[in-house]
């Protein structure tokens, strides 16, 4: 018998010549590396509060949620964050998901199907990408950032329903959404935006709030945000903020709320405490974005508007041996390369930490300079 899995062989080479293939690197709890590659932007994933009230959650209710958040896996816990971080972004209510991802496919299917126009800009996250192939929805792409395009969809459509989806702030390159032009263009045409604030909460907006609620559009009725604990919350999950006429579409709805585990409690513990620990310093937002724009002129790239500094190189093999230079020499840092950006954009993508010290600080000026020399002298060669 042939063995029908031989073309994963094939693939795997064509990726090695690419420069494609992947690697999982187990990490030990203490690398002695300056960590530039995780999502960690307040610095909270290892604050003693954060772990005590994951610990506490544990104690309280278990290891695990128990079953679908509609049959066992609703604490008062969970409700009681939703509550507050609904709060916090001006939203009417909130409700938690096992990811980010499930939280975004959740609430595009739920919001959106047969006989809806979904329009999303070409760098939306995955997860949206992926949302909007589930939705059976009429799905648009627009060119990046491009309101024009998107009013002339929505004025063009036949379809009564419209759902505009947007980073926030976009993931690879750190950009930010244009979002007070998009939903003056959605409410002009009777669609909802849903707004991903994966990168945007707890770095943009007075104290964290997010670039909806920097834009002034905290609490609109006809925007949808979605949101991750597991970056600045230091956490894991998702969750959809909005009205409450949203969240209880959601719950009845949702496929990704209905047919999954609920939130683990320690992962509701932990983002309930980051979430205070925002509350009570207003300026660890704004430290995130001063070590960012640091980093940024270090590494000779534009002013960033996030905590992701993107530092595009070109070919995959440039950034991957950059990376690896970094590496060596103490810093970790984050490499992209196809298909998670476009081709001869491969870049590494460096993200800033609230907690970064001014004596890490030399030693990323010092590393970085060196290696980025070197890969820009190749690239020129
Ligand atoms: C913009 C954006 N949305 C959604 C997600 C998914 O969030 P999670 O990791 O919680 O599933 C990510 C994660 O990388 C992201 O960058």
């Amino acid at each position: 018998m042939t063995d029908p899995l031989n073309w994963l062989d094939e693939r795997a080479e064509e990726r090695v010549r690419a420069g494609l293939r992947r690697e999982l690197r187990a990490r030990a709890p203490q690398t002695g590396l300056i960590d530039l590659a995780s999502n960690d932007y307040l610095g909270l994933s290892k604050h003693p509060d954060v772990i005590a009230g994951a610990i506490e959650a544990v104690r309280t209710w278990g290891t695990g949620s128990t079953g679908s958040r509609l049959v066992t896996g609703t604490t008062t816990a969970h409700e009681q964050f939703e509550a507050e971080l609904a709060e916090f972004v001006g939203a009417e209510a909130g409700l938690v998901f096992a990811s980010g991802y499930a939280a975004n496919l959740g609430a595009v299917t739920a919001l959106a199907g047969r006989g809806t126009l979904v329009v999303s800009d070409a760098a939306s996250h995955a997860s949206l990408v992926d949302a909007c192939r589930l939705s059976r929805a009429r799905v648009e792409i627009v060119p990046h950032r491009d309101v024009a395009a998107v009013e002339r969809l929505l004025g063009a459509r036949t379809e009564q329903r419209a759902l505009v989806l947007t980073d926030s702030v976009f993931s690879a390159d750190g950009d930010l959404a244009p979002l007070a032009e998009l939903h003056r263009v959605t409410r002009a045409h009777g669609a909802v935006l849903l707004v991903d604030e994966a990168h945007g909460l707890g770095v943009r907006g007075d104290s964290g709030r997010g670039l909806v609620h920097e834009a002034g559009l905290a609490g609109e009725p006809d925007i949808v945000v979605t949101a991750t604990l597991s970056k600045a919350l230091a956490a894991q999950g998702g969750a959809v903020l909005a009205t409450g006429r949203v969240r209880a579409h959601l719950i009845d709805t949702a496929r990704t709320f209905i047919f999954d585990t609920g939130l683990a409690p320690a992962a509701v513990g932990a983002a309930g405490a980051a979430l205070r620990l925002l509350r009570e310093d207003p300026a660890l937002g704004g430290r995130v974005l001063a070590r960012a724009t640091e980093i940024a002129r270090i590494a000779g790239v534009p002013q960033p508007d996030s905590a992701v500094v993107s530092v595009v190189l070109g070919e995959p093999q440039v950034a991957y041996e950059a990376a690896v230079a970094c590496r060596e020499r103490g810093l970790s840092v984050g490499c992209f390369r196809p298909p998670t950006v476009p081709e001869g954009t491969s870049r590494l993508r460096i993200t800033a930490r609230a907690d970064l010290t001014d004596a890490e600080m030399d030693v990323i000026a010092t590393v970085l300079t060196d290696v980025l020399a070197d890969a820009r002298q190749e690239v020129a060669a």
